[in-house]
């Protein structure tokens, strides 16, 4: 018998994350083209030289940045814009959480990867996990940092972009350098570890696969989300 399906993510959705995937590998390769001091490039000169000798020289490749920043940037100010309510939603699921089961969800959920699940009986645990919501604490912690972080990199990469025209002080476009840069660094972390657990990891292969379907099996919906599995059928009993 084949598997039931539930809806997870709208086409739309789907089509923003791969955007913002796109969009952030791109302007990571570009903006890091940018910084030609090897002391401060995480990854050395030879990227600055490809990337220059790609695009045509050090301006052509500062304008590619700056323009595909504005176009990621203006995207999802339309995307608020024309859908409120689906952005709220959004921002009302990532921003909400139970400190007290989340915190016992990251504990226990780091032992359990790094040292099974006999490591877990060790520390007199068991291997049950707070249930968890439409997101689990990991990937909201990690949607929190990239909504903050993406509200900081684009407003310190505006305070850049707009004080080549407009300022001639140019502390603010100083400090916007180095903040845009370490919130850069700080999400880029949280990336690894998203992509690590989003694609590698074989438990939330099913996730994965919904970022292109759209929709996940029921048992994986009971298992790993719990509290949005009863939330789906309590709505489709309501229904009928
Ligand atoms: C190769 C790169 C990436 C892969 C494989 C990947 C994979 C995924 C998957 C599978 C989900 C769905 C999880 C679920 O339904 O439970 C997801 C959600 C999410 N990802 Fe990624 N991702 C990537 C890049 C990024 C980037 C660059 C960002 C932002 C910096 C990002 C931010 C998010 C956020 C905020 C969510 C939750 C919102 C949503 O469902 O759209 N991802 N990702």
């Amino acid at each position: 018998m084949s598997e039931i399906m539930i809806h997870r993510h709208t086409r739309l959705s789907i089509f923003m994350h791969w955007f913002n995937a796109f969009c952030w590998f791109a302007l990571l390769l570009t903006g890091l083209g940018l910084i030609k001091n090897e002391e401060l490039n995480p990854v050395g000169a030879w990227l600055p030289n490809l990337m220059r000798s790609l695009f045509g020289g050090g301006e052509n490749l500062l304008m590619v940045h700056q323009y595909l920043g504005l176009v990621w940037a203006g995207i999802f100010l339309a995307y608020v814009l024309l859908r409120p309510r689906e952005t709220w939603v959004f921002l009302k699921e990532v921003f909400t959480v139970s400190p007290a089961s989340d915190m016992l969800w990251l504990a226990k959920m780091n032992l359990k990867m790094t040292l099974g699940r006999k490591g877990l009986q060790r520390f007199g645990l068991t291997p049950d996990l707070p249930p968890q919501g439409f997101y689990n604490f990991g990937q909201k912690v990690f949607a929190q940092a990239s909504v903050v972080g993406g509200v900081v990199i684009v407003a310190t990469g505006l305070t850049m972009f707009f004080s080549t025209i407009f300022m001639d002080n140019p502390e603010p476009a100083a400090w916007s350098r180095v903040i845009h840069y370490l919130t850069v660094g700080l999400v880029f972390a949280g990336l690894l570890v998203h992509i690590f657990m989003a694609a590698i990891s074989r438990e939330e292969r099913p996730a994965f696969l919904s970022m292109f379907t759209g929709s996940v099996p029921e048992h994986y919906a009971r298992h790993h989300h719990p509290l949005w599995f009863a939330q789906v059928s309590a709505e489709k009993e309501k229904d009928g």
